[in-house]
């Protein structure tokens, strides 16, 4: 598939006006997405369990203009509220979208999107917001050209959520989701995101994800500047080769359910990611005390426990604590008892693998 593959052909269908509203998870990188290059291509392979809890709901309703506009005609609402801070966000996403769904000139929409978890929790709302909306718009392609299949939907919304924010092509499909072209991983690609094609161990169904809010403030340096700060870097190259190796490595990991390897790749990511922010220039670091404490707390439980807990971390201070099915009761009983302290105000978002975006 390539880009022109998804430029709809002459719509078939009229339609004057109506609403969609879809669901959409944020997901959590395991082999981390970080340096991009122009179009919202990675520049190297990840790959990220699909979220259940944390998630977005957007519905978007359309009405037919009288004739189409130059720019683009919408209205916002986030959680209830008109929300013009978010606007400019939207009508970039639009100018990158608008010649693989041109239908968007054609129509008046009004958005209105929540997510399940806290807008002030820390946690992007970036990829589950753009794989919400993406979704929707894919949605009413359908409506508009009923012909189109259900893989390719799903590879459209993906490709096009891609174009709002790189990681929420892999929002879209659940449970274990590659994005990026490897060559070991069959029919993967740059454009969109796959459901990960090989064996997975039965270890690794329900697979939790708690995730501890350490720092629930604005980030100081943002995602889209951090990839940027990926240009000339020092250890670009040598990173981008790591994650195509880790991405070799964690097949047979998958395969056969090996935890420790798997911790081992999954902790080596988080830090290494945060490695390349304080070894960026200028240089930055966005862990905080209490990142370290609970990363600490972790090593020293699995030390004394034989536990297969491990953390890892996205763009930001908050850790997300990731453990199998079978180590439930304990380590959320370890959770509360020695790592809720360091969350600010003592939150945390109980999460787990989850099965990607629907419609409603
Ligand atoms: C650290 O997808 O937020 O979470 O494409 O600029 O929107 P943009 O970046 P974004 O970057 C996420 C980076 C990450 C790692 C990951 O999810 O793979």
């Amino acid at each position: 598939m390539t880009e022109i593959d998804f430029v709809p052909s002459a719509y078939t269908q009229t339609i004057a006006t109506g609403k969609v509203t879809c669901k959409a998870p944020s997901n959590i990188a395991l082999i981390k997405y970080w340096g991009k290059k122009k179009n919202q291509i990675p520049a190297n392979p990840s790959i990220s369990f699909t979220l259940d809890a944390c998630a977005t709901t957007t519905s978007l309703s359309y009405n037919k203009l009288e004739q189409p506009i130059n720019g683009f005609s919408f209205d916002l609402m986030f959680e209830g509220k008109s929300k013009e801070d978010f606007k400019p966000k939207i009508e970039t996403f639009f100018q990158r979208i608008i010649q693989y769904v041109p239908f968007l000139k054609e129509y008046h929409f009004s958005i209105e999107t929540s997510n399940s978890f806290p807008h002030s929790s820390g946690i992007a709302s970036s990829a589950s917001g753009m794989a919400a909306l993406a979704f929707c718009l894919v949605e009413i392609e359908k409506l508009l050209n009923p012909d189109m299949g259900n893989d390719f939907m799903i590879q459209k919304a993906s490709f096009l959520a891609r174009l709002g924010s790189g990681s929420a092509a892999r929002s879209i499909e659940g449970s274990l989701v590659q994005w990026g072209i490897h060559n070991k991983i069959e029919n993967s690609s740059d454009l969109y995101a796959i459901k990960y094609p090989y064996k997975v161990h039965s270890v690794f169904t329900n697979y939790h994800d708690t995730i501890l809010l350490v720092d629930k403030g604005q980030k100081t340096v943002s995602s889209s500047v951090g990839h940027n700060l990926m240009h000339n870097h020092p250890f670009a190259e040598n990173r981008f080769k790591q994650a195509n190796d880790n991405l070799e490595k964690i097949k047979k990991i998958f395969a056969e359910g090996d935890l420790k390897k798997f911790i081992e790749i999954v902790e080596s990511e988080a830090l290494t990611l945060h490695a390349m922010m304080m070894t960026s220039l200028p240089y930055y670091i966005l862990m905080k005390p209490n990142t370290l404490q609970i990363i600490n707390e972790i090593w020293s439980f699995r030390a004394a426990t034989g536990s297969n807990v491990c953390f890892t971390l996205d763009a930001g201070a908050n850790v997300h604590v990731l453990y199998p099915e079978s180590e439930k009761e304990i380590v959320y009983q370890f959770i509360k008892d020695q790592l809720v302290v360091f969350c600010e105000n003592g939150q945390y978002i109980c999460d787990r693998i989850g099965f990607g975006a629907k419609n409603k």
